[in-house]
């Protein structure tokens, strides 16, 4: 099966990324033909320093290539070196409702949160439909909050091909329901551009540092912790098994320890989790020509694909 995602390149990866996507993807690889790149015309949108998105881009390369991505297995590649999506792009929005964007919660999120809208931010969905539709693509693994973009993706399809045939592929998504959302410091969704993340490659004390600043309850120390909605515990279950949350919520109980313990906890499972990814990630740093040649391979060979399917495209819509 043909599964496809993407990652936006507007900051260092964190947890949320981590536990919310790569995970799953990563699996994914072993049994699937996975599609993967680095969503830097998306980060566009909220980009404000071009040195740091040709950074961020970079970085988020490196980063996938050590937390597990094998450019044997998976096409790797970066969004804007296949233009073709963008000439999609605009077909597509041809057969995108205003009312259909009008209703994206990403979108209204952002607004609300004061982000000022621009039309790239708004018609950001269109451009992610084009991703999965020009690669026919069949799964789509995500986080919650992407679920909505991929029934965008869906209606558009459905449109264009009521209207032209079965040209488009009809992705399903994937979500791993008992990951969910993952909180960030203060217990909303963890996200850069929330600037409550804890982010994978950290420098131990940074990282520690980072911990500590995990919002927990103000119980005195010597009394019984609640583990109960207690964000710190939520964080720390993620690398956890069963057993483990047991023994966890057993220290909780205890009251025996405050939280600068569990702080010290967390940033240990933490630190052990990714001792591999950051030896990888030492290698590319030191070779970035091996870096891009994966990801130019990956764009040459999508490429192909990509110019096949738009020349299908273009002449069904009546365009040379
Ligand atoms: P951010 O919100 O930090 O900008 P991205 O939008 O780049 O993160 O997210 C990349 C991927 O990681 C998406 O599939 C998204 O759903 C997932 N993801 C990000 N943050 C979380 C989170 N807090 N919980 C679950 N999944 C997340
Ligand atoms: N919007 C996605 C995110 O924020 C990134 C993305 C862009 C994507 N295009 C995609 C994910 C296509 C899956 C498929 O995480």
């Amino acid at each position: 099966m043909r599964v496809l995602t993407g990652i936006q390149a507007s900051g260092k990866l964190h947890l949320g990324n981590y536990f919310g996507a790569m995970k799953q993807m990563i699996e994914l690889q072993e049994s699937n033909e996975l599609f993967t790149f680095i969503a830097n015309y998306h980060s566009l949108t909220s980009s404000k320093d071009p040195a740091l998105l040709k950074q961020y881009t970079q970085e988020a390369a490196i980063d996938y290539l050590s937390l597990g991505i094998d450019p044997k297995k998976t096409t790797f590649w970066v969004q804007s070196d296949v233009p073709e999506v963008l000439e999609l792009y605009w077909i597509l929005s041809k057969y995108t409702p205003m009312g259909l964007l009008e209703r994206a919660h990403s979108y209204k999120d952002k607004v609300a949160k004061g982000i000022s809208p621009n039309h790239a931010l708004f018609s950001y969905p269109v451009l992610m439909a084009a991703d999965i539709l020009l690669y026919d693509s069949e799964l789509v693994p995500v986080g919650k909050d992407q679920i909505q973009h991929i029934e965008i993706t869906r209606d558009i399809a459905i449109k264009f091909n009521n209207e032209h045939g079965e040209i488009f592929t009809l992705p399903e998504y994937k979500v791993d329901d008992a990951i969910a959302t993952i909180p960030g410091l203060d217990g909303e969704k963890m996200s850069k551009s929330y600037g409550n993340t804890i982010d994978i490659f950290m420098e131990e004390k940074a990282l520690q540092n980072r911990v500590n600043k995990i919002v927990t309850s103000s119980t005195p120390l010597g009394e019984p912790l609640k583990f109960e909605g207690c964000n710190l515990y939520a964080i720390t279950s993620l690398f956890l098994n069963n057993e483990n949350k047991k023994e966890l919520q057993a220290r909780y109980k205890s009251g025996k320890e405050g939280y600068g313990h569990l702080k010290k906890y967390l940033k240990e499972l933490i630190w052990d989790e990714f001792e591999v990814a950051r030896a990888k990630r030492e290698h590319y740093l030191a070779h970035p020509q091996e870096v891009e040649a994966i990801l130019q391979e990956g764009a040459a060979k999508v490429r192909i694909i990509a110019k096949e399917k738009l020349k299908v495209i273009k002449d069904a819509v009546g365009l040379r």
